[in-house]
C-alpha cells in the first residue's frame, strides 16, 4: 500500500488535465494490474475524524434489505427485511456497503442517505454476485472451463461487468476459483474444475475482464476472489465441511488459482466457510495475513463469507459473537459480512485493547483506498443510473457472446457411427425429457439478475435451426426428480413417431449450488428409467445432459450413441446446443472435471498419484488397486472432447532425449484432421516425473493449445518445458527440481496416449 498524493480528491479539483492523464496512463495501468492499493492524500485525515462506531460502521457490509425477488433467496434469511431502516443505517455511518440490492433505484436511495445526510458522507460499496452474468447470462463458471479458452471468460466477465456496472453495482463476489475435486459437492460448477493450472488462467482472465484496466471505469468493477482457501476440498464433498491436508497439497494444488487472481490484479478476497487443520478460515491469521499479505504481498481487503465470523461458534473455535468478531479481525478479515458483529463489538474491542485501534485504522484504510479507487468519492452515483441500467440490458451483442460462450463450453462426449451432426431437415426429432422445453433451468445456479424467461430453451432452438417446425415433437417424460403420471407412454410414443431423438436429462438448477451436495451424482431415477425406455424403442439417441458438476453415467445413458455434456448454458441454452446439434459449429469443449465410472470413486481426479499397486490393464488383477469390478478410471477423464473432425495424433519428436537442468526441451507433435469437417482441437501437454524425493501425480497438465484445422489439415504443435515445468514442493517446502526421467505426452485428453516421450533431466 502506497501513499498517493497525486490522485487526491483535491488535486482532482484543481489540475484536472493533469490527473485526467494520470488515470489514463500506462504506468498507472501497470500498477494496478500488479495489485497496488493507492491511498489518497484525504484518506488519513478522514480516518482521524472518525469514531469508533462509523470506523466499525465502514467494516460492516449487509444484505441488500429492499426487498424480494431471487437476490434475497441465495442466502439463509437473516430476520426481517426492512429497507427504511438500513436507509437509516447509511445515515448513521453503520454500513460500508450492500450486497445482491434490485439496481440503480434502490442504490440511488442508500447512496443518497451515506453521502447527503451522514455525518461524513463516505459513499456506500454496492455489491452483488455477478457469477455468471448480470442480465445476460453466460454458461456457469465450470462451464466455461470446458472451452479451454480463458480469454473467452475474460470476455464474459467484461460483458458482466458492464452490465452490472451499468445497475449500480461497483464490486462481484467473483471470481470463485476453489479447485473441486470430488464432483458430490455441489459449488463446482462456479469454479474452475479439477485443475488447478487451467483454473489458474481462467482465475486471472476472470479478474481481468471483471476490473479491467481502471477501476474507476463505469464499465468494469472490483473482483473477488474466493473462498479463501481450500473451500472446495470440503471432506466427503460435503458443503461447509472441514478440510484436513498436508500443506504442500495445499499449495500446490489448492491454492495456486488463488494467488493467480491476485497476480492478476484482484484486490479483495473472500474467506472460505470451512476450517483448515482445525481452524477455520475466517480466523486463521496465518491464512489470512502471513500467508496472503506478507507471502503474497496482497494489498487489497478481505471480507467474510456470509455469517462466516459468527459461525465460528457452531464450529467451535469461538465462544460467542464478541469473541467472534475478536478472532476473525485479529486474523485479518477487514470487513465482516451480514452478521454485524464487528458494528456491534469491535468499537468495545478496541476501548478494551483486545483490538489495537492501529489494526482497525488499516482496514479502514484498505476499504476507503478502494472506494477511492473506484472512484466513489469523486462521484458517488457514477455507475448508479437508471437510463444506464436498461440501456445496457441485455444488447445483441452481449447475446451474441452468451451463444458463443455456450457452444464453446459444451463437450461431445461420445458421437457413435457420427451421429451427429443431425440434418436440419430430412428427419423427424423427438426432443424428450424435463429439459426438452420450458422456461425452467436455463440461467443454472448462482444467478441473482437473470431471468429463465428470457432465456431460450431447448426447442424453441432447434425449431429455429431445422427447416420444417413441424418435424419437431416435444415430451416431457419424467420430472427431474419425481414420475410423471403417463410421461414415459407419451415419451415412447414420441420416440416411436420419430427418426431421432434427443433426450434432454440431468440435473435441476438447485442440485447445484450452495449447499447441493450429493451423495450419488448421477442421473435421476425417474429420468433414468425414462432413458431405458426410450432407448427400448430403438431409435437412434442423442442425450443432451443439464448438470452442474460431472456424472457418472450408467445403462441407456451411458450407451446412446451420442453425448453431449451441456452443463447450463443460459439465456442462449437453446441456441448454443442447436448449433452443436446441427453442425452449425464443430464441438471444441473439453471437460474440466473427470466423469467418473461410478459415483463412489470421489474424489475422482486425473492427478493422482500411483499406489505400490497400480492396475495397468483393463480388467481388474487380483491385489492391485481397484474397487469391487471396476477399475478406478474415467468413464470420460479429464481434457476429453470430441469433434466434427477426425484428429490424429502423430509425428512426436523432442529436441534432445536429455535437458539440462538449467536449460529448456522442446516436444512437438503433428495433429491432422483426417475428416470432412472442420474442427478445433485442444491439444493437451502432459507430464510425470517417474521418481521423486516426494511422489508425484501419474499426470500433470502443463500446457495446452487448441487449434482450428480445416479438413485434411494437419498442424506441427510445439511445446517448449522449462526448468519451472518440472517443479514440485519438495521436504523442506520449497521448490524443488531433481533431476531424472519425465514422461511427456501431447494428447487429447488425461488419460489418452496421443503420443508421448521420455527425457532425461540432467544435473
Ligand atoms: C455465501 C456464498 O458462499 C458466497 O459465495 C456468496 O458470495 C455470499 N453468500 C453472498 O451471497
Amino acid at each position: 500500500m502506497t501513499l498517493d498524493t497525486r490522485i487526491s480528491r483535491r488535486a482532482a479539483l484543481m489540475g484536472a488535465g493533469a490527473v485526467a492523464a494520470w488515470l489514463t496512463s500506462p504506468a498507472r495501468a501497470v500498477l494496478q494490474a500488479m495489485g497496488r492499493v493507492t491511498v489518497p492524500a484525504f484518506v488519513d485525515p478522514l480516518i482521524a475524524r472518525m469514531t469508533l462506531e462509523e470506523k466499525a460502521g465502514q467494516l460492516s457490509l449487509m444484505a441488500s434489505a429492499w426487498g424480494g425477488g431471487a437476490a434475497a433467496a441465495l442466502n439463509p434469511p437473516q430476520g426481517d427485511s426492512n429497507f427504511p431502516r438500513q436507509v437509516e443505517e447509511a445515515r448513521q455511518g453503520q454500513l460500508t456497503g450492500v450486497f445482491n440490492g434490485n439496481g440503480a433505484r434502490a442504490a440511488r436511495i442508500l447512496q443518497t442517505a451515506a453521502v447527503k445526510d451522514s455525518r461524513l458522507k463516505i459513499p456506500l460499496l454496492f455489491a452483488a454476485d455477478i457469477i455468471h452474468g448480470h442480465r445476460t447470462i453466460f454458461p456457469v463458471p465450470l462451464a466455461e472451463v470446458a472451452s479451454f479458452e480463458p480469454d473467452l471468460a475474460r470476455r464474459t466477465a467484461e460483458a458482466a461487468a458492464f452490465e452490472a456496472a451499468g445497475a449500480g453495482i461497483d464490486w462481484t463476489f467473483s471470481p470463485m476459483v476453489d479447485v473441486a475435486r470430488d464432483q458430490r459437492w455441489g459449488r463446482g460448477v462456479e469454479g474452475g474444475g479439477e485443475d488447478p493450472f487451467l483454473g489458474s488462467l481462467f482465475a486471472a482472465a476472470r479478474v481481468q475482464g471483471f476490473q479491467g484496466a481502471d477501476l474507476k471505469s463505469t464499465e468494469h468493477m472490483l473482483a473477488c476472489i474466493k473462498h479463501f482457501a481450500a473451500y472446495g476440498a470440503a471432506e466427503s464433498g460435503l458443503d461447509y465441511n472441514v478440510v484436513d491436508m498436508s500443506d504442500i497439497r495445499l499449495r500446490e494444488t489448492y491454492l495456486s488459482p488463488y494467488k493467480a487472481g491476485f497476480d492478476a490484479g484482484a484486490l479483495t478476497a473472500m474467506a472460505s466457510f470451512n476450517e483448515i487443520n482445525g481452524v477455520p478460515s475466517t480466523g486463521n491469521r496465518w491464512l489470512q495475513t502471513d500467508l496472503l499479505r506478507g507471502e503474497w504481498g496482497f494489498q487489497g481487503f478481505v471480507v467474510s463469507d456470509y455469517t462466516g465470523d459468527e459461525e465460528m461458534i457452531a464450529a467451535g473455535y469461538a465462544k460467542d459473537g464478541r469473541d467472534a468478531a475478536r478472532l476473525a479481525f485479529l486474523a485479518g478479515v477487514d470487513v465482516s459480512m451480514q452478521s454485524g458483529l464487528y458494528r456491534k463489538y469491535l468499537p468495545d474491542l478496541v476501548r478494551n485493547g483486545a483490538v489495537p485501534q492501529a489494526q482497525l485504522d488499516q482496514s479502514v484504510r484498505r476499504v476507503l483506498a478502494l472506494k477511492a479507487m473506484l472512484g466513489l468519492f469523486d462521484d458517488p452515483f457514477r455507475r448508479i443510473d437508471v437510463k444506464r441500467e436498461s440501456g445496457r440490458s441485455m444488447l445483441p451483442k452481449t447475446r451474441a457472446l452468451a451463444r458463443e460462450s455456450g457452444r464453446k463450453s459444451i463437450v461431445l462426449l461420445k458421437n457413435e457411427g457420427d451421429l451427429l451432426p443431425l440434418p436440419r431437415s430430412g428427419k423427424k426429432i423427438a426432443i424428450i425429457g424435463p429439459f426438452a422445453s420450458g422456461q425452467h433451468d436455463l440461467v443454472g445456479p448462482w444467478v441473482v439478475y437473470g431471468d429463465d424467461a428470457k432465456a431460450i430453451d431447448l426447442a424453441a432452438g432447434v425449431k429455429a435451426a431445422v427447416t420444417d417446425k413441424s418435424s419437431v415433437v416435444v415430451a416431457q417424460g419424467s420430472g427431474v426428480e419425481e414420475p410423471l403420471a403417463g410421461g414415459i407412454e407419451q415419451a415412447i410414443a414420441a420416440a416411436r413417431s420419430a427418426d431421432v431423438v434427443i433426450l434432454a436429462i440431468g440435473e435441476s438448477a438447485n442440485m447445484s449450488g450452495e449447499a447441493q451436495s450429493r451423495t450419488e451424482i448421477v442421473v435421476p431415477g425417474p429420468q433414468q428409467r425414462l432413458a431405458e425406455a426410450v432407448a427400448a424403442t430403438g431409435k437412434p439417441m442423442v442425450v443432451v445432459l443439464k448438470h452442474g458438476r460431472a456424472l457418472a453415467l450408467e445403462g441407456a445413458v451411458a450407451n446412446a450413441q451420442a453425448i453431449l455434456a451441456t452443463w447450463f448454458l443460459g439465456t442462449e441454452t437453446g441456441n448454443a446446443v442447436a448449433d452443436i446439434l446441427f453442425g452449425a459449429y464443430s464441438p471444441s469443449g473439453r471437460l474440466p472435471a473427470s466423469f467418473p465410472l461410478r459415483s463412489g470413486q470421489e474424489p475422482f481426479y486425473y492427478a493422482h498419484k500411483s499406489s505400490g499397486r497400480p492396475n495397468p490393464t483393463s480388467t481388474p488383477e487380483p491385489y492391485k488397486e481397484h474397487f469391487r469390478g471396476i477399475l478406478n478410471r474415467a468413464l470420460y477423464p479429464f481434457g476429453h472432447g470430441l469433434t466434427y473432425g477426425k484428429i490424429e495424433y502423430g509425428g512426436f519428436t523432442q529436441s534432445s532425449p536429455t535437458m539440462p537442468l538449467n536449460g529448456t526441451i522442446e516436444v512437438a507433435a503433428t495433429i491432422a484432421n483426417r475428416g470432412s469437417r472442420a474442427a478445433e482441437e485442444v491439444v493437451q501437454l502432459y507430464i510425470h516425473d517417474q521418481v521423486a524425493s516426494i511422489t508425484q501425480p501419474v499426470r500433470l497438465l502443463k500446457a495446452f493449445r487448441k487449434i482450428a484445422l480445416a479438413p485434411g489439415q494437419s498442424q506441427l504443435v510445439r511445446f517448449t518445458l522449462r526448468p519451472s515445468d518440472l517443479s514440485f514442493l519438495g521436504r523442506d517446502r520449497r521448490p524443488t527440481i531433481e533431476p531424472g526421467s519425465f514422461d511427456v505426452w501431447i494428447a487429447p485428453s488425461a488419460e489418452a496416449e496421443g503420443v508421448r516421450g521420455v527425457f532425461e533431466l540432467t544435473a
